[in-house]
């Protein structure tokens, strides 16, 4: 089968990376990629957002599936144009994928599915945003509906703070704060099955402690053995399914990845956002445990033949995975950078741990620069977590690149519980 990917960050090295072990894949492509991909695929200079051109090139490669990775592509319907073409297409529609393009619509969809979520105004006006900040009390949570690449967002004490960010948006949902750990569940869907992969955990503040501003994220691990066994069954049975009832019932059914995005709160289990797309760096953690091939469970969603996929099969490992941005990321990162040490880490440390490139590109002489705020992000696998994070640190350290930041405490608390557990 030929695989055409679109995107170029990490999660779509990690989805290239997970094809080209798929023995069932025999030509992969991906558009525009960056340098770390095209060591596993071709890439191709077409713009992710233009369907027209990703449509054109598919059918030119006469792709079996094209896997669409980011939101922004998702919501400019270039899934619509391969979809148009007759050519299988792993992501939802324009339509669909305003489950991430609008909280607003977010909202009203889980209102009508039933689904818990924290109560919630949406705003245009002051008088109204006043009003919704005075109603729900400090923390305040104020989100700019559209989509804003993770830092539409505000949570703050500082009620002039979360005034501020609500007038600069133009339309904005303010909401009840959710308290208690973050969960991130991914399911696949061909919009009317739906199967759950296994859940992971980001750390999505730029800093150690979970200091510092929100960001795309600066690392994952999974499993979470913290969490309830019943997690997965409950989170289908009150979020994803109905969810994905409720757009198929709305004449828009939603196929691809359905991301939801948990609190577990002291009252249950709430939905904090769901996004349309693989998570990254989550993704890189949970295809890391993986077994069951990819490329055929993407085709199974996208033709709408997943009810007759045997069930997903997984391997013990735990992964853990380790962002390194750019200098001043996520505010104006810079960029440029000669990155040095990937060729260590692939003699020392693969194929335990392995680098997934984001904002990477290749300067033409073999060396590899910085292209954007998360530069890199080290994958490892191990027997529990302790292991997984020792290695992840350990090529983590073979890395360089001037100014860069890393988190160093991911999935550490987490490791010493785990290992500190009876039975461990
Ligand atoms: P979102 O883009 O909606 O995922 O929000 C980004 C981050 O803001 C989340 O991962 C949470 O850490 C935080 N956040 C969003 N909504 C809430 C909420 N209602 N209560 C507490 N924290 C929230
Ligand atoms: N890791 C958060 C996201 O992908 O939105």
């Amino acid at each position: 089968m030929k695989v055409l990917v679109i995107g170029g960050g990490a999660r779509e090295h990690a989805l290239c990376r997970s094809l080209s072990l798929d023995p069932d894949v025999t030509a992969l492509h991906c558009a525009p990629g960056n340098a770390g991909i095209a060591e596993v695929a071709e890439l191709h200079g077409v713009n992710a957002l233009d369907g027209t051109a990703v449509a054109e090139l598919a059918a030119d490669l006469a792709a079996d599936l094209v896997v669409v990775g980011p939101e922004a592509p998702l919501v400019a319907g270039v899934a619509d144009a391969v979809r148009d073409r007759g050519i299988p297409v792993f992501g939802p529609s324009a339509e669909a994928a305003q489950l991430e393009g609008s909280k607003a619509f977010a909202k009203d969809v889980m209102a009508a599915a039933a689904v818990p979520t924290a109560r919630s105004y949406v705003c245009t006006t002051p008088e109204e945003i006043d009003e919704a900040l005075d109603a729900f009390g400090s923390p305040y949570v104020v989100k700019d509906d559209g989509l804003a690449a993770g830092k539409g967002v505000v949570v703050t004490e500082d009620v002039e703070a979360a005034r501020a960010h609500a007038l600069a948006c133009e339309r904005v949902v303010i909401e009840e704060f959710l308290d208690g750990p973050e969960v991130s569940l991914f399911a696949v869907t061909d919009g009317e099955t739906v199967v759950p992969l296994q859940p992971a955990q980001d750390f999505k503040r730029a800093l150690d402690g979970d200091e510092g501003p929100n960001t795309g994220g600066m690392g994952a691990y999974s499993p979470l053995p913290w969490a309830d066994p019943q997690l997965v069954d409950e989170v289908m049975a009150t979020v994803l399914q109905p969810t994905v009832d409720e757009l198929r019932r709305r004449g828009t059914p939603f196929s691809g990845l359905l991301y939801a995005g948990l609190a577990i709160t002291s009252r249950g289990v709430r939905v904090i956002e769901f996004n349309a797309r693989f998570g990254d760096p989550e993704t890189q953690v949970v295809l890391a445990r993986l077994q069951t091939p990819l490329g055929g469970l993407l085709t199974a969603a996208a033709t709408g033949n997943l009810a007759a996929l045997p069930p997903l099969r997984w391997h013990d490992d735990a992964a853990v995975t380790v962002v390194i941005a750019s200098h001043n990321y996520p505010d104006t990162p810079r960029t440029g950078d000669p990155v040095e040490g990937l060729a260590e880490v692939a003699e020392k440390d693969a194929p335990d741990a392995y680098v997934l490139h984001a904002g990477t590109k290749a300067d033409g002489s073999g060396a590899v620069l910085s292209a954007g705020g998360r530069v890199l992000s080290v994958t490892a696998v191990g027997a529990d977590l302790t292991t997984a994070r020792r290695r992840a640190y350990r090529a983590v350290d073979r890395i360089r690149l001037d100014g860069s930041q890393h988190r160093t405490d991911i999935a550490a608390k987490v490791a010493d519980e785990a290992a500190q557990a009876p039975g461990a």
